[in-house]
């Protein structure tokens, strides 16, 4: 049996997003870890991560009975006094107008009386009615739409709490390095035991244990194992309001079209922006990344979230998004658009396990566009793992598997959350617009 890192021994965690950060912290507070560096590109929230800008889904609607009862947990924590300041709860909502599989699940969990949180379901010929009695804001009509609603629900400013439990783990003890001493580009190891990093400067960072919280950069720094993660970009996109405009439409809640995979966030406060996005099958890139090994990543210096550019299907995909949640203003030009570079795993499981065979590597990635609102809870189950004291069945639902060699053109099918069109391999000239 493997043994345990020792509490004082040095614990190098690349990445500084929700999972890496928020091991740290439980690392640091609860376990007593007194050695800790957190390393990344940038300081966090990391521009081009997916733990930053302003809002992510915070729902407790999940099919799967473990994610529900780890969004209950997590909801309870974002509505104490602990987070509060940054969960906004404006109401959840799920919309099809078709067979979305994932409210189908839905429901026949709660039929069986499995779900924790039940929320309200309102068929098509009621659901407009009712969406906009309680929400004067929508806009979109709902006329051929099964609505599930709930009202404890909402979003989370990912950039503000992401600041803020960076900040918590360094008044907890925890190091951070950025930039080019930050910027992990390979791993060292003496057999088969990891020793530390190679860092973009030059330098290189000794320690017993190594974390990879490092989402879609993940596959490129351990090659030589073809994870059962990939990355794959969404789109993003903000569309800027007046302070009226955005008083008007304030009361809505976040909206999620099961159909297209397209959902929308209600006007932030300040900004006055709307944002849009879609929970789809991505796009992928190639990149060579040795002899014969192609993957799909974000490249990993300069700022991914830079330029702006979105291939013109996805372009369109959001923009159709926007005429139909907002009418009024949804042929605005955008205000800002990006990717959101997702690391999916085949069921949307976390991968979350020390690596199969390089003694002193472990994973702590693989979110699948779902993890941001675990925030409060994740660290104690990461935490956990990472003792080998998670319960078997979590250890085996986060394990860390061997997947398919080539895995950049395999699309992965997720929990059935997703919609929209398949995954697609961007062009050669599409990728160099990234
Ligand atoms: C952390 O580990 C490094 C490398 O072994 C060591 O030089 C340093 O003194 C340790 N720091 C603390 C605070 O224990
Ligand atoms: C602290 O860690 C222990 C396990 O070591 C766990 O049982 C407990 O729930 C944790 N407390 C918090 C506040 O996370």
């Amino acid at each position: 049996m493997p043994s345990t890192p020792s509490k004082d021994a040095p614990l190098i965690i690349v990445g500084a997003g929700v999972f890496g950060l928020s091991l740290a912290y439980d690392l640091a507070t609860n376990r007593s870890y007194t050695n800790i560096t957190v390393l990344d590109r940038y300081m966090p929230p990391v521009p081009d991560g997916s733990s930053v800008d302003v809002s992510r889904i915070i729902r407790s609607e999940y099919a799967d009975p473990f994610y529900s009862a780890l969004a209950v947990d997590a909801l309870a924590e974002w509505r104490s006094s602990n987070w509060a300041s940054q969960y906004h709860e404006s109401g959840f909502m799920m919309l099809s107008a078709g067979n979305s599989p994932y409210m189908q699940g839905y429901r026949s969990m709660r039929q069986e009386q499995k779900s924790q949180q039940p929320m309200e379901l309102f068929e098509a010929h009621e659901a407009d009615k009712r969406i906009k009695t309680l929400y004067p804001g929508v806009q979109t009509d709902l006329k051929d739409a099964a609505v599930m609603h709930n009202n404890m629900g909402g979003w989370a400013n990912a950039h503000d709490a992401i600041r803020g439990l960076a900040t918590r783990c360094s008044l907890a003890g925890v190091s951070f390095v950025t930039g080019a001493h930050g910027t992990v580009v390979s791993l060292e190891k003496v057999g088969s035991r990891i020793t530390g990093v190679q860092t973009a400067a030059g330098t290189k960072i000794f320690a017993d244990t190594v974390v990879l919280a490092t989402g879609a950069w993940t596959n490129g720094l351990v090659p030589d194992m073809n994870h059962n993660i990939m990355a794959v970009g969404q789109p993003v996109g903000f569309i800027q309001l007046s302070p009226d405009e955005a008083k008007r439409m304030s009361a809505m809640p976040v909206m999620v079209n099961m159909d297209t995979g397209v959902f929308c966030f209600p006007p932030t406060p300040d900004t006055h922006q709307l944002k849009l996005a879609r929970h789809g099958f991505g796009f992928a890139t190639q990149v060579q990344v040795g002899p014969g090994r192609v993957i799909s990543t974000p490249k990993l210096r300069g700022n991914n979230a830079a330029t702006g550019y979105l291939p013109d299907d996805a372009e369109k995909a959001l923009r159709e998004g926007a005429k139909f949640f907002f009418p009024e203003v949804g042929d605005r030009p955008w205000a800002n658009l990006r990717m959101c570079w997702y690391t999916d795993t085949p069921k949307s499981d976390f991968m979350v396990d020390y690596h199969p065979d390089t003694e002193g590597l472990f994973f702590a990635t693989g979110g699948s566009g779902h993890a941001f609102k675990f925030l409060p809870v994740l660290g104690k189950h990461i935490a956990d793992c990472f003792e080998r004291k998670a319960s078997p069945e979590l250890q085996n639902k986060w394990a860390a598997r061997r997947g398919e060699s080539g895995n950049s053109k395999r699309a992965m099918s997720g929990d059935g959350s997703r919609g929209g069109p398949q995954m697609r391999v961007l062009t050669g000239k599409e990728q160099a617009k990234l």
